[in-house]
């Protein structure tokens, strides 16, 4: 499969036109970003990295019964997905509370909580990415309210997967977010990626991080973090 043009640079990530006007080729970048952009390095082998831990995950979660774009690896870099017009949604779930939660709460960090925090946010780099609510999302037209529903559904499950899938690694799912996109047909399919960059990994045992924190708050080196998870996953 060729890659065709150019259709999106983010920050992570490129997407490029195929042959097919249903598929679409999705490249890892070694770009890392944190603090709305103000922070923003390259480091090498990133990309591949993260393509590797996403795969095993949308893979894993495949199995499960989740309906993802995924439709094969391509190279250490490039897969083929479905074409999804992406919702502009930051999904997220937490399970332990730290980050903007504790920001905008003062909520104290490291509380396990009861049940998970579902939460939205409006993808708008102007707007810096605002929380918002289910009428919010429904009255900007970002979903329909069945729309919001199943993505909310399909969230909830896919925590309870991750949560299991990480704990035999001995880590903790804290938090992480995910986009969703829909097909022509209006099929809703998880997307994007499910890396160190998206979720909040700590050791079961001692609470170090293993995930993006290390770059956010240059306590420790990306490359080495996010090669211990791939590690630890590969270890059986
Ligand atoms: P959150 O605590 O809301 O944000 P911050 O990183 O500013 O403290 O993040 C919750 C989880 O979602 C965390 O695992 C990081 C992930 N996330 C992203 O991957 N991209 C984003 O744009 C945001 C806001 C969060």
């Amino acid at each position: 499969m060729e890659k065709g043009q150019l259709l999106y640079d983010g920050k992570a990530k490129q997407v490029y036109a195929t042959d097919k006007p249903d598929e679409v080729i999705m490249h890892y970048k070694d770009d890392a970003t944190a603090g709305d952009g103000a922070k923003h390095e390259q480091f090498s082998g990133k990309g591949v990295l993260n393509h590797t831990i996403s795969g095993i995950i949308f893979d894993m979660l495949k199995e499960a019964g989740i309906k993802t774009h995924l439709i094969e690896k391509l190279n250490d870099r490039d897969d083929l997905v479905k074409k999804v017009k992406i919702f502009p949604l930051e999904v997220i779930v937490r399970n332990i509370t730290t980050g903007s939660f504790c920001r905008r709460t003062g909520c104290p960090e490291g509380l396990v909580l009861d049940e998970p925090i579902f939460e939205i946010s409006y993808k708008n780099d102007e707007y810096h990415d605002p929380l918002i609510n289910e009428d919010h999302a429904v009255a900007m037209k970002l979903c329909t309210r069945e729309e919001y529903a199943t993505i909310k559904q399909e969230t909830l499950k896919i925590n309870e997967l991750l949560k299991q899938f990480f704990l035999a690694f001995n880590l903790k799912l804290v938090d992480f977010k995910i986009e969703f996109g829909k097909t022509e047909d209006g099929e809703i399919l998880l997307a994007d990626e499910i890396s160190p960059d998206s979720c909040r990994l700590w050791d079961v045992d001692t609470n170090k991080k293993y995930d993006k924190d290390v770059f956010r708050q240059s306590t420790g080196d990306l490359i080495e973090t996010y090669k211990a998870v791939l590690a630890r996953m590969q270890k059986k």
